[in-house]
Protein backbone atom coordinates (compact mmCIF):
# COMPACT_ATOMS: atom_id res chain seq x y z
CA UNK A 1 0.00 0.00 0.00
CA UNK A 2 2.69 2.72 0.83
CA UNK A 3 4.49 1.70 -2.48
CA UNK A 4 1.17 3.39 -4.18
CA UNK A 5 1.89 6.20 -1.81
CA UNK A 6 -1.15 4.81 0.35
CA UNK A 7 -2.05 4.95 3.85
CA UNK A 8 -3.30 1.57 5.46
CA UNK A 9 -5.94 1.88 7.45
CA UNK A 10 -6.10 -1.03 10.15
CA UNK A 11 -9.88 -2.20 11.05
CA UNK A 12 -10.32 -3.54 14.84
CA UNK A 13 -10.77 -7.94 14.48
CA UNK A 14 -14.29 -6.60 16.18
CA UNK A 15 -15.56 -4.51 13.49
CA UNK A 16 -18.68 -5.54 11.55
CA UNK A 17 -18.72 -5.72 7.98
CA UNK A 18 -22.12 -3.01 8.34
CA UNK A 19 -19.32 -0.60 10.30
CA UNK A 20 -16.64 -0.70 7.30
CA UNK A 21 -18.66 2.76 5.55
CA UNK A 22 -17.51 4.66 8.74
CA UNK A 23 -13.62 4.04 7.80
CA UNK A 24 -13.77 5.12 4.27
CA UNK A 25 -13.04 8.74 3.22
CA UNK A 26 -12.00 10.55 -0.35
CA UNK A 27 -8.55 9.18 -0.47
CA UNK A 28 -9.55 5.46 0.18
CA UNK A 29 -9.11 3.49 -3.08
CA UNK A 30 -9.72 -0.14 -1.93
CA UNK A 31 -11.05 -2.85 0.92
CA UNK A 32 -8.97 -5.74 1.47
CA UNK A 33 -10.27 -8.41 2.65
CA UNK A 34 -9.39 -12.20 4.39
CA UNK A 35 -11.61 -14.65 3.97
CA UNK A 36 -11.91 -17.51 5.11
CA UNK A 37 -10.03 -15.12 8.55
CA UNK A 38 -6.29 -16.18 9.61
CA UNK A 39 -6.61 -16.24 12.32
CA UNK A 40 -10.16 -16.17 13.53
CA UNK A 41 -11.39 -18.74 10.81
CA UNK A 42 -14.65 -16.61 10.37
CA UNK A 43 -15.81 -16.86 7.07
CA UNK A 44 -17.92 -14.02 5.30
CA UNK A 45 -21.64 -14.49 4.36
CA UNK A 46 -23.59 -13.81 1.53
CA UNK A 47 -24.98 -10.48 2.74
CA UNK A 48 -22.04 -9.33 4.31
CA UNK A 49 -20.44 -9.84 0.70
CA UNK A 50 -23.23 -7.90 -0.88
CA UNK A 51 -22.74 -4.77 1.81
CA UNK A 52 -19.08 -4.63 0.64
CA UNK A 53 -20.36 -4.71 -3.02
CA UNK A 54 -22.52 -2.04 -2.13
CA UNK A 55 -19.58 -0.28 -0.45
CA UNK A 56 -17.33 -0.54 -3.38
CA UNK A 57 -19.86 0.35 -5.91
CA UNK A 58 -21.02 3.71 -4.01
CA UNK A 59 -17.19 4.59 -3.05
CA UNK A 60 -15.35 3.70 -6.33
CA UNK A 61 -13.07 1.13 -4.44
CA UNK A 62 -11.20 -2.03 -5.40
CA UNK A 63 -12.41 -4.91 -2.96
CA UNK A 64 -8.60 -7.34 -2.87
CA UNK A 65 -9.56 -10.65 -1.10
CA UNK A 66 -7.55 -12.98 -0.10
CA UNK A 67 -8.62 -16.41 -0.08
CA UNK A 68 -5.74 -18.39 0.92
CA UNK A 69 -8.11 -20.75 3.06
CA UNK A 70 -10.90 -21.09 0.39
CA UNK A 71 -10.94 -25.23 0.67
CA UNK A 72 -10.54 -24.80 4.64
CA UNK A 73 -14.34 -25.36 5.22
CA UNK A 74 -16.20 -28.51 6.23
CA UNK A 75 -19.20 -27.65 2.93
CA UNK A 76 -17.98 -26.24 -0.70
CA UNK A 77 -20.60 -23.89 0.21
CA UNK A 78 -19.59 -22.46 3.73
CA UNK A 79 -17.24 -20.60 1.49
CA UNK A 80 -17.95 -17.79 -0.64
CA UNK A 81 -15.70 -15.68 -3.16
CA UNK A 82 -15.39 -12.06 -3.92
CA UNK A 83 -16.19 -12.70 -7.15
CA UNK A 84 -19.26 -14.35 -6.53
CA UNK A 85 -20.86 -10.68 -6.62
CA UNK A 86 -19.21 -9.12 -9.40
CA UNK A 87 -18.80 -11.90 -11.82
CA UNK A 88 -16.93 -9.29 -15.09
CA UNK A 89 -14.53 -8.67 -11.59
CA UNK A 90 -15.03 -5.23 -12.13
CA UNK A 91 -13.92 -4.16 -8.84
CA UNK A 92 -12.85 -7.35 -7.60
CA UNK A 93 -9.08 -8.97 -7.48
CA UNK A 94 -9.34 -11.92 -5.60
CA UNK A 95 -5.54 -13.34 -4.43
CA UNK A 96 -4.90 -17.03 -4.08
CA UNK A 97 -1.81 -19.73 -3.18
CA UNK A 98 -0.71 -23.00 -3.89
CA UNK A 99 0.93 -22.36 -0.26
CA UNK A 100 -2.24 -23.55 1.64
CA UNK A 101 -4.95 -25.47 -0.49
CA UNK A 102 -1.92 -27.19 -2.41
CA UNK A 103 -0.23 -27.50 0.96
CA UNK A 104 3.13 -25.86 -0.82
CA UNK A 105 3.65 -23.38 1.75
CA UNK A 106 7.35 -21.72 2.22
CA UNK A 107 8.54 -21.51 -1.80
CA UNK A 108 5.36 -19.93 -2.90
CA UNK A 109 3.61 -19.57 -5.91
CA UNK A 110 -0.12 -17.54 -5.87
CA UNK A 111 -2.25 -16.08 -8.44
CA UNK A 112 -5.15 -13.64 -8.79
CA UNK A 113 -8.06 -13.07 -11.48
CA UNK A 114 -9.71 -10.01 -12.16
CA UNK A 115 -10.39 -8.19 -15.21
CA UNK A 116 -8.16 -7.98 -18.15
CA UNK A 117 -7.46 -4.52 -17.83
CA UNK A 118 -6.21 -4.05 -14.22
CA UNK A 119 -4.49 -8.20 -14.81
CA UNK A 120 -2.09 -6.19 -16.98
CA UNK A 121 -1.33 -3.48 -14.73
CA UNK A 122 -0.83 -5.44 -11.99
CA UNK A 123 1.34 -7.45 -14.11
CA UNK A 124 3.99 -4.45 -15.00
CA UNK A 125 3.95 -4.07 -10.70
CA UNK A 126 4.84 -8.15 -10.23
CA UNK A 127 7.22 -8.19 -12.79
CA UNK A 128 9.54 -5.59 -10.83
CA UNK A 129 9.24 -7.06 -7.45
CA UNK A 130 8.82 -10.81 -8.11
CA UNK A 131 10.25 -11.44 -11.54
CA UNK A 132 9.16 -15.26 -11.74
CA UNK A 133 7.74 -17.69 -9.63
CA UNK A 134 10.47 -20.52 -7.91
CA UNK A 135 11.60 -22.30 -11.03
CA UNK A 136 11.99 -25.77 -9.46
CA UNK A 137 8.18 -25.21 -7.96
CA UNK A 138 6.51 -24.07 -11.22
CA UNK A 139 8.04 -27.22 -13.10
CA UNK A 140 6.60 -29.62 -10.24
CA UNK A 141 3.10 -27.98 -10.50
CA UNK A 142 3.03 -27.82 -14.26
CA UNK A 143 3.29 -32.10 -13.72
CA UNK A 144 1.37 -32.61 -10.76
CA UNK A 145 -1.41 -29.68 -10.33
CA UNK A 146 -4.08 -32.20 -11.03
CA UNK A 147 -3.25 -34.99 -8.88
CA UNK A 148 -1.66 -32.58 -5.78
CA UNK A 149 -5.63 -31.58 -5.08
CA UNK A 150 -6.69 -35.40 -4.70
CA UNK A 151 -4.05 -35.64 -1.82
CA UNK A 152 -4.82 -32.52 0.14
CA UNK A 153 -8.51 -32.18 -0.09
CA UNK A 154 -9.10 -35.16 2.31
CA UNK A 155 -6.19 -34.09 4.54
CA UNK A 156 -7.64 -30.53 4.38
CA UNK A 157 -11.17 -31.98 5.78
CA UNK A 158 -9.41 -34.14 8.22
CA UNK A 159 -7.78 -30.70 9.51
CA UNK A 160 -11.17 -28.68 9.39
CA UNK A 161 -12.80 -31.40 11.43
CA UNK A 162 -9.37 -31.37 13.87
CA UNK A 163 -10.32 -27.58 14.32
CA UNK A 164 -13.68 -28.22 15.48
CA UNK A 165 -12.62 -31.23 17.64
CA UNK A 166 -10.26 -28.77 19.34
CA UNK A 167 -12.61 -26.20 20.25
CA UNK A 168 -14.93 -28.25 21.69
CA UNK A 169 -11.53 -29.21 23.92
CA UNK A 170 -10.89 -25.45 24.71
CA UNK A 171 -14.69 -25.45 25.68
CA UNK A 172 -14.06 -27.97 28.34
CA UNK A 173 -11.13 -26.30 29.49
CA UNK A 174 -13.07 -23.27 29.85
CA UNK A 175 -10.79 -21.32 27.00
CA UNK A 176 -12.66 -18.90 24.90
CA UNK A 177 -11.91 -18.19 21.85
CA UNK A 178 -13.60 -16.13 18.56
CA UNK A 179 -16.24 -18.28 16.47
CA UNK A 180 -15.19 -19.01 12.85
CA UNK A 181 -15.40 -22.30 11.17
CA UNK A 182 -12.53 -22.02 8.20
CA UNK A 183 -8.59 -22.06 8.53
CA UNK A 184 -7.08 -24.83 10.69
CA UNK A 185 -6.17 -21.81 13.38
CA UNK A 186 -8.23 -20.72 16.42
CA UNK A 187 -7.72 -17.64 17.96
CA UNK A 188 -7.92 -17.51 21.92
CA UNK A 189 -8.67 -15.20 24.68
CA UNK A 190 -5.65 -14.72 26.93
CA UNK A 191 -8.05 -12.17 28.52
CA UNK A 192 -7.46 -13.58 32.48
CA UNK A 193 -3.63 -13.53 32.17
CA UNK A 194 -2.08 -10.12 33.22
CA UNK A 195 0.47 -10.71 30.71
CA UNK A 196 0.20 -8.70 26.42
CA UNK A 197 0.39 -11.42 23.73
CA UNK A 198 3.81 -11.14 22.94
CA UNK A 199 5.43 -11.78 26.24
CA UNK A 200 2.51 -14.32 27.02
CA UNK A 201 4.06 -16.15 23.65
CA UNK A 202 7.49 -16.04 24.40
CA UNK A 203 7.33 -17.31 27.82
CA UNK A 204 4.92 -20.22 26.85
CA UNK A 205 7.38 -21.25 24.43
CA UNK A 206 10.28 -20.73 26.71
CA UNK A 207 8.84 -21.60 29.98
CA UNK A 208 6.39 -24.82 28.43
CA UNK A 209 8.00 -25.34 24.62
CA UNK A 210 4.35 -24.50 23.30
CA UNK A 211 4.33 -22.05 20.37
CA UNK A 212 1.75 -20.12 19.41
CA UNK A 213 1.64 -16.84 17.85
CA UNK A 214 0.88 -13.02 19.92
CA UNK A 215 -2.19 -11.67 18.65
CA UNK A 216 -0.39 -8.30 18.36
CA UNK A 217 0.58 -9.34 15.13
CA UNK A 218 -2.83 -9.00 13.74
CA UNK A 219 -2.86 -4.96 15.32
CA UNK A 220 -3.54 -3.53 18.32
CA UNK A 221 -7.21 -4.76 18.78
CA UNK A 222 -5.78 -8.61 19.11
CA UNK A 223 -3.50 -8.44 22.05
CA UNK A 224 -5.58 -9.96 24.35
CA UNK A 225 -5.26 -13.27 22.31
CA UNK A 226 -3.12 -15.54 20.62
CA UNK A 227 -3.71 -18.11 17.83
CA UNK A 228 -3.19 -21.86 18.06
CA UNK A 229 -2.27 -24.10 14.96
CA UNK A 230 -3.69 -27.28 14.69
CA UNK A 231 -2.52 -28.16 11.36
CA UNK A 232 0.69 -30.27 12.13
CA UNK A 233 0.07 -31.79 15.45
CA UNK A 234 -2.00 -34.43 16.67
CA UNK A 235 -4.90 -34.12 19.04
CA UNK A 236 -2.94 -36.06 21.92
CA UNK A 237 0.16 -33.42 21.51
CA UNK A 238 -2.11 -30.33 20.42
CA UNK A 239 -4.49 -31.29 24.14
CA UNK A 240 -0.44 -31.21 25.72
CA UNK A 241 -0.55 -28.04 24.80
CA UNK A 242 -3.50 -26.99 25.74
CA UNK A 243 -3.33 -28.23 29.11
CA UNK A 244 0.33 -26.03 29.22
CA UNK A 245 -1.67 -22.92 28.18
CA UNK A 246 -4.43 -23.05 30.54
CA UNK A 247 -2.37 -23.30 33.47
CA UNK A 248 -0.15 -20.40 32.24
CA UNK A 249 -2.94 -18.61 32.12
CA UNK A 250 -4.13 -19.54 35.61
CA UNK A 251 -0.29 -19.05 36.76
CA UNK A 252 0.14 -15.21 35.29
CA UNK A 253 -3.21 -13.67 36.26
CA UNK A 254 -3.93 -11.37 38.65
CA UNK A 255 -3.28 -13.02 42.08
CA UNK A 256 -6.59 -13.97 43.97
CA UNK A 257 -6.14 -11.10 46.60
CA UNK A 258 -5.66 -8.39 44.06
CA UNK A 259 -8.43 -9.99 41.85
CA UNK A 260 -10.85 -9.64 45.15
CA UNK A 261 -10.11 -6.25 45.71
CA UNK A 262 -10.21 -5.24 42.18
CA UNK A 263 -13.64 -6.49 42.16
CA UNK A 264 -14.79 -4.73 45.10
CA UNK A 265 -12.91 -1.45 43.97
C1 LIG B 1 -4.18 -14.98 4.73
C2 LIG B 1 -2.93 -15.49 4.10
N1 LIG B 1 -2.66 -15.18 2.82
C3 LIG B 1 -1.54 -15.65 2.21
C4 LIG B 1 -0.64 -16.46 2.89
C5 LIG B 1 0.61 -16.97 2.25
O1 LIG B 1 0.63 -16.97 0.90
P1 LIG B 1 2.01 -17.20 0.14
O2 LIG B 1 2.73 -18.35 0.79
O3 LIG B 1 1.61 -17.50 -1.26
O4 LIG B 1 2.81 -15.95 0.27
C6 LIG B 1 -0.90 -16.80 4.22
C7 LIG B 1 -0.02 -17.66 5.00
O5 LIG B 1 1.03 -17.57 5.36
C8 LIG B 1 -2.04 -16.30 4.84
O6 LIG B 1 -2.32 -16.58 6.11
Amino acid sequence: VRLCHGRPVRLPYSTAIAEYGRFISERTRAIVVNNPNNPTGRLLTADEWRELHRLAVQHDLYIISDEAYSDYVLEAGDFISAATFDLPKAHTIVCNTLSKNYGMSGWRIGYVFTNEELLYQILKLNQHLITCPPTVLEWYIVRHFHEVLGITAPQIRDVVVKRRAVARMLDSFGLRYLPGEGTFYLFMSIQESGLGSEEFCTRLLDERGVSTVPGLGYGESCDRFIRLSVGAEGIDRIRGGVEHIAQFIRETGPAPALASAANAA
